[in-house]
């Protein structure tokens, strides 16, 4: 495999043993520090990032490499009307592997054919956000210790939330998957996912518009932020952006070991109050992102330690 596009470009063992490597560097980051030696990362972001690109640049950074890029495209000759076809083509020649991130949906696949180092997917519009998954379900493995046999609520914006669509791409492998999506009807999980990834595989699912009457049968909560820069319409996003606030009221219904995920940044879906609580899960989910984005990085530029 030499590039990530979509979650299911990894096998389920492919991802157990990424996040055997992820768990290794964590305990012994020592042995890894100079495993990327005069490697170089590309970090081009089209769209706005904290988390994936600090995490990747910090990842290559920790593994001895080094890093190129910019963070938005303002700064790259996207605004003069460059593709991303010639992009790729060139930077592929000054780096040994790209992370990108871009509005277009299918902007990766086209840059996987003009590039000759891997490619990353760190996210494409509504798309699929991988390497967002990978770190979910990183935490997962470590918080429930298992993938099989859980009910995973999605809540929040389902339409266009891109972590959402790829984590249920990726839980769709395991056995007693059940998935509750909890959303507004507008922002609904779309058919390429429901029916690729839920209705083909005869996966169990409900669909609730309130979290209150399903949060008591979840083991995991992935809230997500309402995308504003997705919707045409300012109106409209003010009018759904506050649909769900996880408050520990709410909490008080829900069992005592669900984990409560976000892919972050929180806007105000989750109230600060909640951070307390020993199920807040996502300022470690974010922290282990750094760790499997090294083991990823290991893996596609195959750096056996
Ligand atoms: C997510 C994204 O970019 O899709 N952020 C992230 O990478 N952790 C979620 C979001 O922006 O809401």
């Amino acid at each position: 495999m030499k590039n990530l596009i979509n979650i299911l470009d990894l096998s389920v063992e492919e991802i157990d043993r990424l996040i055997a490597v992820a768990d290794d560097i964590m305990l012994s980051p020592d042995r890894y520090n100079e495993a990327c030696r005069h490697k170089i990362l590309a970090t081009l972001f089209f769209e706005p990032s904290t988390r994936t690109r600090l995490s990747f640049e910090s990842a290559m950074l920790s593994l001895g490499g080094n890093v190129l890029g910019f963070s938005e495209a303002a700064s790259s000759s996207a605004v003069k009307g460059e593709s991303i076809a010639d992009t790729i083509e060139v930077v592929s020649g000054y780096a040994d592997i790209i992370a990108m991130r871009h509005p277009k949906e299918g902007a990766p696949i086209v840059a996987s054919d003009h590039t000759t180092v891997p490619i990353i997917n760190a996210g494409d519009g509504g798309h699929y956000h991988p390497t967002q998954t990978l770190t979910d379900l990183m935490t997962i493995h470590h918080e429930m210790g298992r993938f099989d046999n859980l009910t995973v609520g999605m809540c929040g914006d389902l339409k266009f939330g891109r972590t959402v669509h790829s984590l249920i791409g990726a839980l769709s492998r395991y056995t007693g998957i059940k998935f509750v999506l909890i959303s507004p009807e507008e922002l609904k999980l779309p058919s390429f996912v429901k029916q690729k990834y839920i209705k083909n595989k005869g996966i169990e699912y409900k669909q609730s518009t309130s979290l209150d009457e399903v949060i008591g049968d979840l083991d995991i909560l992935y809230m997500t932020r309402v995308q504003k820069e997705r919707f045409f319409n300012e109106e409209e996003y003010l009018r759904l952006k506050d649909s769900y606030i996880l408050t520990e009221d709410k909490l008080s219904m829900a069992k005592s070991n669900m984990c409560i995920m976000h892919p972050l940044p929180r806007v105000n879906e989750i109230s600060t109050a909640v951070d307390r609580d020993p199920r807040a899960c996502y300022f470690k989910q974010a922290h282990y992102g750094k760790f499997i984005r090294m083991a990823l990085i290991l893996k596609l530029l195959e750096v056996e330690i």
